[in-house]
């Protein structure tokens, strides 16, 4: 029997994508800015599972605040006020985990002077290792297509011998990677490597269109 995974991947004879992970923390449950980010988050879940990543959220109240909150993100999102998201969210309310991946904020803190966690991004791949970290003050909210994007960014450049340029997006050419001999990259990339002329002469910018 094929049981439900969480990072783990279990073979059930059929052919399964690899599972990626995303872990974000946010500062605190019914605050501002953290019910928009978490509202956008629970919207975009079909985006995050189109790309087989399970996404879990982070922050130090406990279950009872995380259920009444989720009430509050789903009537900010237009629904019906249940106390369900798409995704579970960590009761770390003794800050252990937050401790042990620092994810404190030291410049925000609550009534009692204990500190926040920041609104940390971690990405693991399939591998279970950490492959990006973002962290954002809590005083400035993330941007969800950003994550979107260096999430596609991730997966294609773990398959493919190419890296994103400044400010791709899905579609767009990349740069074949440094790494990589022009004989090798002709051959890879059989819609073709196309090179900047530089004063150097050196050519090092090799563009090719996004592999499929
Ligand atoms: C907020 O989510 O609005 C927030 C939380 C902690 C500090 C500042 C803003």
């Amino acid at each position: 029997m094929c049981h439900g995974v969480h990072l783990h991947i279990k073979n059930c004879g059929l052919f399964q994508h690899p599972l990626w992970g995303i872990l974000f923390s946010h500062p605190r449950d019914f605050t501002p800015v953290c019910t928009t980010e978490l509202g956008r988050a629970a919207k975009l879940v079909s985006e995050f599972s189109k790309r087989n990543v399970k996404m879990i959220a982070l922050s130090i109240d406990s279950v009872q605040d995380h259920l009444s909150w989720s009430k509050d993100i789903n009537a900010y999102n237009g629904e019906q006020p249940e106390e369900k998201l798409p995704f579970p969210i960590i009761a770390d309310a003794n800050r252990e985990l937050a401790v042990k991946l620092g994810m404190l904020d030291p410049d925000e803190r609550d009534k009692d002077g204990m500190p926040l966690t920041a609104r940390v991004v971690f990405v693991f791949g399939p591998d279970k290792k950490l492959k990006l970290s973002i962290l954002y003050p809590a005083t400035t909210g993330r941007n969800f297509d950003e994550i979107l994007r260096v999430v596609d960014s991730l997966q294609l450049t773990a398959y493919k011998k190419v890296a994103t340029p400044v400010d791709w997006k899905p579609g767009d050419s990349v740069m074949v990677v440094p790494t990589l001999p022009d004989e090798e990259a002709k051959k890879l990339f059989p819609k073709g490597v196309f090179t900047k002329d530089l004063p150097s002469g050196k050519k090092y910018l090799r563009y090719t269109p996004q592999p499929e």
